[in-house]
């Protein structure tokens, strides 16, 4: 179960939550009927895939396939067709998943910039194994990704044959439309849906999340049981849960002048849930002018950094602490030394694991003194089931605090203006009108 602390901050308490009552009660009618905008993209909701339906069976039989043939998964998307995947693998397996000798494939992701470094890099990781590919793309037009399975596939059918690179493909993307559905149709690549009402940042738990997890050795029984369990709390408990309270609490936070949140973990592997939360968030909310500026930083590395800027910058920010509630018990345990060189006997005996929660809390109290507001968001900890619960309350969440901001929290209208002026200038037929004026903008440059 995740749980929500906003206690002793200046600007959320309960009677500014209550003052939100109003609008709060409209976005949770929003979510439970999909009256409100956007209301046809609701599918996360009720979990796109259930643990144990026939998509999830299909889900872990590819990838028991592809962990018998394969040493390297490939997963070439982009935002929510990546970010979720990745997140998730590095959150539960750690970012070193791939060096560590566990037996898993290594899974690397691809497809997600116009890298030609990056491409290289990855693909001369793959000399001497054997590869499998997850292209994964709901449009199934989008230039990054689309550009490097162009290049993967030629890599594929050169090294494997056309037939055996075709079994050696999977395709996850819409169920009837696009450039990739067409393409996989006519190569007989294995196809997962991402459903229409899915948008891409809330398709983690559909199966552009769970293959790559499953191929990687994620239990996603668990994961999907923890989300639905989170999904069975959250929307039985009327406007009173965890997951509203803190989408009041960033409005709340935004009305007082707070124009940014930063998302706080103490622990490296979550890197990846802080990139996938500012999507989910950043393109949910950033619009018509309006919207928390989503960032994230892992401390206490960051606090060797930005820490500074926190505790006595500008007051234009809050943080939320993510704090994983169960101690790991893996965390090694600092030993004593008899002549105490370093000074550092008084931490004998003590977990890093113990010494991260005193950093974490000693911190909170310095920032709160130095002016910053902090909010706590508390979960199980580093297990499939808890970060199923964990992702699902982001999900109500951004929501709520969506539909609470006024906006449509499942729509992406600006990312499209960057990619209309990359299609004029790279020739794309039936862009051509405006690549004079973008060339003649560019030399003014
Ligand atoms: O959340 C979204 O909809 C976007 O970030 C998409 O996931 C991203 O643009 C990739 O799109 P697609 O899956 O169509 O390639």
């Amino acid at each position: 179960m995740v749980g929500f602390k906003y206690k002793q901050t200046q600007s959320v308490n309960d009677e500014a939550l209550r003052d939100y009552f109003g609008k709060l009660a409209e976005a949770d009618r929003h979510i439970k009927t999909g009256d409100g905008r956007g209301g046809d993209f609701l599918g996360w909701r009720d979990l796109g895939v259930r643990p144990g339906s026939e998509e999830h069976v299909r889900i872990k039989a590819a990838a028991e396939k592809i962990r018998a043939n394969s040493d390297v998964l490939l997963v070439i998307g982009i935002g929510g067709s990546y970010l979720g995947a990745r997140a998730v693998i590095e959150y539960l397996k750690t970012p070193y998943h791939n060096q560590l000798k566990t037996g898993d494939p290594e899974v690397y992701f691809i497809g997600n910039s116009f890298s030609g470094s990056e491409f290289n890099a990855v693909m001369s990781l793959c000399e001497g194994k054997r590869v499998s590919v997850n292209v994964i793309s709901k449009s199934g037009t989008t230039t990054e990704s689309a550009v490097a399975f162009r290049l993967v596939r030629e890599y594929m059918e050169s090294r494997y044959g056309k037939k055996e690179a075709a079994e050696r493909t999977y395709a996850t993307t819409d169920a009837r439309r696009g450039a990739l559905k067409s393409l996989a149709d006519a190569e007989g690549y294995e196809c997962f849906v991402i459903p229409d009402d899915v948008g891409g940042r809330f398709s983690v738990l559909t199966a552009v999340g769970l293959l790559p997890a499953a191929v990687a050795g994620i239990d996603t029984d668990a994961l999907l049981k923890g989300a639905c369990d989170e999904r069975e709390r959250l929307l039985n408990s009327g406007t009173a849960n965890a997951a509203y309270e803190y989408a009041v609490a960033r409005n709340i936070m935004l009305d007082a002048g707070k124009t940014s949140e930063v998302l706080v973990s103490y622990d490296p592997d979550f890197r990846f849930m802080g990139e996938w939360y500012k999507q989910l968030f950043g393109e949910s909310e950033g619009k018509e002018n309006k919207g928390l500026f989503p960032a994230s930083v892992t401390y206490s590395s960051d606090l060797h950094s930005l820490g500074q800027f926190v505790q006595e910058g500008s007051k234009v920010l809050f943080e939320t602490i993510v704090r994983p509630v169960n101690a790991d018990p893996s965390s090694p345990v600092v030993p004593n030394d008899a002549a105490n060189g370093d000074g550092l006997n008084f931490l004998s005996g003590s977990t890093m694991d113990m010494i991260n929660e005193k950093a974490m809390m000693g911190t909170l109290l310095a920032h709160r003194d130095g002016g910053t507001e902090s909010l706590i968001i508390e979960f199980g900890g580093k297990d499939a089931y808890s970060l199923g619960e964990l992702i699902y309350f982001f999900f109500i969440s951004c929501a709520a605090s969506g539909y609470i901001l006024g906006v449509n929290p499942f729509d992406q209208p600006g990312v499209e203006a960057y990619k209309k002026n990359m299609f004029a200038l790279l020739g794309k037929p039936g862009y051509e009108q405006g690549k004079e004026e973008l060339e003649k903008k560019i030399s003014e440059i």
